[in-house]
Order: C-alpha cells, then sequence, then structure tokens
C-alpha cells in the first residue's frame, strides 16, 4: 500500500470522517496526563469521530477499541499512543540519568526494549524522546529532558528514535517515535511549566532546535506541540515554527499532534476568541491531531461550512494521520502487534532487567569519592563488617521509577536496600534506619501523593524528627561505614513540578549533619530529578553521588556501583549550581565584558554572595563532569595542522592515561571556541565526545575529527531564517573530562566569508 492507497482512501472519505481521523483521545485510567478526559469514547469511535487514542493501559482494552474501529464504514484502524517515557514496564532511569550516561548505544538499546514492551500490548506511537534543551532547573519537566546542551541532546534524540523505530516502523516490535515538546518549552519564565518563552531566533536555531533537527534526519515518525508561547505566539498557533519553518524549510514529512488540551489553551492563552477559533488556528498552524479537546471534531466542519478554512487543510492533516497509520503497517493489520505481543512475551525479562542494572551504574555520576572511599572492599574480602543504609529512599519502591512512568510498576521495582542486602550476603550485615521523611510538612507532604498507586503510598513516618534521627545514628555508629540515600520525592519533578528551591528538603540535611557527627566515613546518594545544590552535602559527605531515579533496577545496579561491581560512569548532562540563584546557567554562556576573575571582585559579572572557591560561570558542579574510580590523566590535545582552509578536517588526538590500578570508563569531551568572530560566541561548546574503556594502567590515543561545520552559527533575525555564518580566524579546540577541565589547541581555520569577520 503507498500514496495511491492513501489518495484513494481519502477520496472516500467525507469531511466528517477526514475531522474524526484528527481526533486524539484519551479514556482515562489509572494515571492522569492532564487535567480533563473524553467521554463516549466507544460510541464516538463506532461513528468514525477518532482517529487515536492514548492511555489505554492493556492489551485488552486496545483490541476492544480496535474491533470498534473496525465495524466503521471504512475500517480505518486507530493508533494507539502511550506515554513511554524511559521505559514501559521495565522501568530505566530517567532521560537525563540516560543522557548522563554519555553512552549512546545504551540510550539506543533502553529505547528498543521499551519500543517492544510497549509494542506488545498493541502500543503504537510513544510520547518520546523529549528534547527540550533545559538551562534551568528549577522546571520539574528537566528529569524528562536531555540536560542543557544542543550536541549532547541531539544524539540522544538520535539514539532514542533509533530505538524506538527500529529500521523499519511496520515491525510489530518497532514503534513511531514522536519528538517533543515543539519547541522551546525548557525555557519557561522562573522555570514555571507552561509559562512564556522569549528567545532570539538565534537561539532557536543554535540551540533549541538541532535535537529536533536531528531527531527528524533520523527518521522521527511525529511530533508534539509544546504548551508554551514562543516570542508571544503559542506553540500551538505556531505557523511560521510549524509549518514555515519545520515542514517546509527544513524537510519535516510527519505527523504533529498536539499537547493535551493544547489547542483550547489557545483561549487561554489570548490568541483566540473562542473554541471555533481555536481549531482554526491549530490546524493552519499545521497541527494535524487535536489531543483531547476535541474542538477539531466540534467545529472545523462548521468553519468549512462558514467558508472560514479550506477543506484541503483538513484533507492534508487527515493524510498525515492516515500515512502514520500506513507507515505503522496498521492497515495491513490492526492487530500485528498485539498478536506480536501475545507469541513474544517481551516484558520484563531477565535481558530487559539486565539492561536496566547496567543503566544505572551507567547513569550514576560521582561527584566526590574522597581518599578513595568508593567503592568500598568486596564483601568477602572480610576489611568491612556493617554498613548503615540510612535515609527516607533506603527501603523505598514507591519513587524509584521516578516520574512519567505510567505503565511502571514500584512492586517490580528492587529497592536499594534489598539490592546491597543481595550483594552483601552473609559477609556484610546491612541495617537500616529511615532517619527523615522526605519532608516533614504536611502540605508539603501531602503533595507527594499526587499521582497515587494503587498499590502503594507514599508513608509519611509519625515520628518526631529527633526521634528518627537517633534512630539513625545508633545505627550509623555501629556501622563501618554509612550510606545515606537521600534527595527529592518523586513528585517533586516531571510536569507541574517546579520548584523555587534546589535544596534536598531541610529534614535529610539535619540527618546528614547528625550523621557526619558520628565521625564515620559518610557516603551520600542523592535521588533526584534534576540538578540540586549540593553545596552542604558536598562539605558533608566523603563520597556524593546522583542516582537521579534509577528505575526498577535501581536497588541491583546501585549496589554493583556501591561494591564497585560495575564502574560509574555518568557524567552530567546539565550543571549542578551552586544555589538556586545561580539558575538559569549553562557553561555554553557568552563572554562577558566583565568577567569575574577566581574570586569575586567588585565591577565584575559575579554573585556578591558567593564564596571565592565557585565557579560563578558553571555552578558547584560543570556539565560534563563526573568521577571514575580510575585516575585518569588527559595529555595536551594535538592537532595534525595549525592552518586550515575551506572545508578541510582537523584531526585532533590526545594520550588518556589510566594511572590506577583497576580498568575504568572515561568520557572524553571536545568543546570549540571562537574568541573572535562578529558576533560574541558561546565561551566553548560541546562538538563531540567518546566513551572508553581504559584498563588498569593503560593509555590510549583518542582521536576526534573537526569539521567546518563545526564552526558555524546561526545568524537568523526572524524565526523561519536559517541562515548560517561561516568565519575565518583563530578557533580554540579544547580537550578534557568536562566542560571546565579542559586543554586547548588553537588553530586558524581561512573559509569562504560569509558575513563580515575581523581577526
Ligand atoms: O505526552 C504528554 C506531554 O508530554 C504532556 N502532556 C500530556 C501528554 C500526553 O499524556
Amino acid at each position: 500500500k503507498d500514496k495511491d492507497f492513501i489518495d484513494g482512501l481519502l477520496g472516500r472519505m467525507t469531511l466528517s470522517e477526514k475531522i474524526g481521523q484528527l481526533n486524539l483521545v484519551t479514556p482515562g485510567g489509572e494515571t492522569l496526563t492532564g487535567t480533563v478526559v473524553n467521554t463516549d469514547v466507544a460510541e464516538k469511535i463506532r461513528t468514525g469521530r477518532i482517529g487515536g487514542i492514548f492511555g489505554v493501559k492493556s492489551a485488552e482494552a486496545v483490541r476492544v477499541f480496535q474491533d470498534l474501529a473496525q465495524e466503521t464504514r471504512l475500517k480505518i484502524p486507530l493508533m494507539f499512543a502511550e506515554d513511554v517515557i524511559h521505559g514501559q514496564k521495565t522501568i530505566f532511569p530517567l532521560p537525563l540519568a540516560l543522557a548522563a550516561s554519555w553512552d549512546m548505544d545504551l540510550v539506543r538499546a533502553t529505547a528498543r526494549v521499551a519500543a517492544r514492551e510497549a509494542a506488545s500490548i498493541g502500543i503504537d506511537q510513544v510520547y518520546s524522546p523529549m528534547v527540550d534543551v533545559c538551562r534551568d532547573p528549577r522546571w520539574g519537566r528537566i528529569a524528562e529532558s536531555p540536560g542543557e546542551d544542543p550536541f549532547l541532546a541531539s544524539r540522544f534524540a538520535e539514539a532514542m528514535v533509533e530505538g524506538y523505530q527500529g529500521d523499519d516502523l511496520s515491525r510489530p516490535d518497532a514503534v513511531m517515535a514522536c519528538l517533543k515538546h515543539f519547541c522551546g518549552y525548557g525555557g519557561g519564565m522562573g522555570g514555571r511549566d507552561y509559562d512564556a518563552v522569549d528567545l532570539s531566533p538565534a537561539a532557536l536555531h543554535d540551540v533549541v532546535l538541532p535535537p529536533f533537527i536531528a531527531g527528524m534526519r533520523a527518521g522521527a515518525g511525529s511530533v508534539m506541540a509544546s504548551f508554551n508561547t514562543l516570542n508571544g505566539m503559542p506553540m500551538h498557533a505556531n505557523r511560521a515554527v510549524i509549518t514555515e519553518l519545520f515542514r517546509h524549510q527544513l524537510g519535516y514529512g510527519g505527523l504533529v499532534v498536539a499537547d493535551y488540551t493544547g489547542i483550547l489553551e489557545l483561549i487561554a492563552h489570548g490568541v483566540a476568541a473562542d473554541r471555533a477559533d481555536a481549531a482554526r488556528l491549530g490546524l493552519s498552524a499545521g497541527v494535524d491531531m487535536d489531543m483531547v479537546s476535541e474542538t477539531y471534531l466540534e467545529t472545523l466542519e462548521d468553519s468549512v461550512r462558514a467558508e472560514l478554512i479550506e477543506e484541503s487543510e483538513i484533507t492534508a492533516a487527515c493524510r498525515r494521520v492516515l500515512e502514520a497509520k500506513l507507515k505503522l503497517g496498521l492497515f495491513d493489520d490492526p492487530y500485528h502487534r498485539l498478536d506480536w505481543g501475545r507469541a513474544s512475551q517481551p516484558i520484563l525479562t531477565a535481558g530487559n532487567r539486565q539492561l536496566a542494572r547496567a543503566a544505572v551504574a551507567a547513569a550514576t555520576v560521582v561527584l566526590k569519592n574522597d581518599g578513595d572511599l568508593l567503592p568500598l572492599p568486596a564483601p568477602e574480602s572480610g576489611r568491612i563488617g556493617a554498613i548503615a543504609l540510612i535515609g527516607p529512599f533506603a527501603l523505598d519502591r514507591v519513587n524509584m521509577n521516578g516520574t512519567w512512568a505510567v505503565a511502571g510498576s514500584p512492586n517490580t521495582v528492587v529497592p536499594i536496600a534489598d539490592g546491597l542486602r543481595e550483594a552483601a550476603g552473609d559477609a556484610v550485615s546491612i541495617r537500616t534506619a529511615k532517619g527523615a521523611n522526605i519532608v516533614d510538612e504536611p502540605w508539603l507532604a501531602s503533595r507527594l501523593n499526587v499521582h497515587d498507586w494503587k498499590d502503594l503510598s507514599v508513608v509519611v513516618d509519625v515520628r518526631s524528627p529527633e526521634a528518627m534521627i537517633a534512630e539513625a545514628v545508633a545505627v550509623a555508629s555501629e556501622a563501618d561505614v554509612t550510606v545515606a540515600v537521600v534527595g527529592e520525592a518523586r513528585e517533586y519533578s516531571g510536569e507541574s513540578s517546579s520548584r523555587t528551591d534546589l535544596s534536598i528538603p531541610e529534614p535529610q540535611k539535619k540527618l546528614l549533619r547528625a550523621l557526619k557527627a558520628t565521625g564515620k566515613p559518610l557516603i551520600v546518594v542523592v535521588m533526584t530529578g534534576r540538578p540540586l545544590a549540593l553545596a552542604e552535602e558536598a562539605l558533608l559527605a566523603d563520597a556524593l553521588l546522583v542516582a537521579w531515579f534509577g528505575g526498577t533496577e535501581v536497588g541491583h545496579g546501585l549496589a554493583d556501583v556501591l561494591f564497585g561491581k560495575t564502574e560509574p560512569s555518568g557524567r552530567l548532562p546539565a550543571t549542578f549550581p551552586y544555589s538556586v540563584g545561580q539558575v538559569p546557567v549553562t557553561y555554553a554562556h557568552r563572554p562577558t565584558g566583565r568577567p569575574t576573575p577566581g574570586r569575586f571582585q567588585k565591577f565584575t559579572s559575579g554573585y556578591v554572595d558567593l564564596p571565592d572557591d565557585v565557579a560563578q560561570n558553571d555552578g558547584l558542579y560543570p556539565f560534563g563532569f563526573g568521577l571514575g574510580y580510575g585516575k585518569v590523566a588527559y595529555g595536551a590535545p594535538r592537532a595534525d595542522r595549525t592552518q586550515l582552509t575551506g572545508d578541510d578536517r582537523l584531526a585532533v588526538t590526545l594520550t588518556v592515561t589510566n594511572l590506577g590500578d583497576r580498568p575504568t570508563l572515561e568520557t572524553v569531551q571536545l568543546y570549540i571556541g571562537d574568541p573572535v568572530a562578529s558576533l560574541s560566541r558561546p565561551v566553548k561548546e560541546l562538538k563531540a565526545f567518546r566513551k572508553i574503556a581504559l584498563a588498569a594502567r593503560a593509555a590510549e590515543t583518542v582521536g576526534f575529527t573537526v569539521t567546518a561545520d563545526d564552526l558555524d552559527f546561526s545568524v537568523a533575525e526572524t524565526v523561519t531564517d536559517t541562515r548560517r555564518r561561516s568565519e575565518s580566524g583563530a578557533f580554540d579546540i579544547h580537550v578534557g573530562p568536562n566542560s571546565r577541565e579542559t586543554q586547548a589547541v588553537r588553530v586558524t581555520w581561512d573559509r569562504p566569508q560569509s558575513g563580515g569577520r575581523r581577526s
């Protein structure tokens, strides 16, 4: 079946059947992802008024709904979608954590597993990957994003799309990816969700769009519009960006879906007078499917009759819906995913769990490891007798899947205590104490259960904070080492979970202070969905790890890391600020005319209330930072030549040496700086990275190729302006273990000028 098939089908469809295909609904269920749900779903399917459904949780329900669609006049199959964000039933670490792995083979593999699990219950499309670059960790949805950097986010976007879709979307175990949220959603004012975004056109092109373009080039079949306004124009009405730029100029050929009631919200945004107006604006902007609000269903037919819109616009949107269904193989067999799933049973297999376990170690970022406290001696070595495992997350299952694990269950999670006990066997005793509630204030605690799991709820301990701390201190005092697992609740990150404070809540800080006072070595493991301000924890802890929310296999994965069975190899995908006042923050800031030297100085750009040893511009822990258990030394970068012209390619090499006695994993990062340009350029921008394995005491020469394209930048003056500027002159090629600790080699590159440059 091909274009002729779609033409033929469209030729037989009534206007109302075409509009029905644009209606995307959710019947509601265990987990709501918005404030309202659709009604009379079965009846609407029977009468050809629904094209797609999301939020259906079981294979049985998918089959029932698809049966109804097969009873309609044209038997057009329904397309089923789901919010599969970091796994379906096997939950992997959060997307931000997966990005922290800097391992795109791993990322691709997690998406492949998620695709197979989701497809097996009849899901055709996943609302993932989320590729919103975000530099403001107050925004709770940074948990779902690949972080602050467009290059890392672009590689993440490609890997996720490839993993979900495989090389043939019509296969029963492949699902259609949906790049979201298009676009700019990560830049809301004050880190508030759904808030206005004001962004220069050049920043749109250089920072926001690259991951969408990368995902599109990897073949993503769909895109979701974002809730925000962009320079005043709500994205659901943004014809310039969706249709003129993304479709016409950049060549996107797939489906565009609305976000939840996003079309209706055009009224609240103040650009539509009523539902009919909102529907017309959304359709004309290029949003093909109206999610939940049913404004298309209710008003478009009348708008055509009143000659307010052309039927051809509806036909074009309908064509894209039908094309998506065709690509998914649904016209050949609307049940093929369901049938394959019943036969293959790919859910929560040992292999899926093994991958999730490996992902925990790959995503865990070690921020501090004084005196090589980690890894702990192997349990059987006899060098350690007792571990105190303390904190509100030590025994927890409820929080471990993090945000957006709509089909995942806490019941299948391996808690951290179980993982450690399994690893310790009889050789080391693991004694636990909760030590503190996640938060104490009842009004705050009540917000931890917003998405109630049916079977479990967050338990708030009613003992006094003092009694809980006393118990924890007693347990710690008897142990050789304390592992404190502290952080944010699951509900503190994700959608509609912005924070004004980036600290670990105070009851847990008090616990850490008391544990430090025992004098026992203190390992602090942080559970979080966002970069946090960890200045105090960095002082209190002897070893400090960011474990994010690790998902189903968190207990095993973390035990592997703590006992050194697996190397923790995460590197920060977003800056960890010193304090909330530093955000928005990124390593890729532009130079100021008055940079702050190493310490505070009046009339420079820094903060008067930050200590001298804190980098004013790139936080407490910079982008790309993370330690392994090895001791890696970087040699200076070498360029194969320092004068280049035109489309030359530059080879940069450096030697990386593991001085330690254990094998390690290292992520070698290459950044480019453009010290003199016609526009002030970011001080450094990530352009390449390689994650390598280094044997004990081994040296490796790592090579990168820099191309002329890596030097270009956007000079857009409007959102549809795609011009890039090439300039000649000097460029600094920085290489290092993170964005701060780099060494550079300077080259000059003569290139055909586009745009003036002095150098
Ligand atoms: O996919 C999500 C989106 O990210 C936020 N609003 C709801 C959608 C569907 O659940």
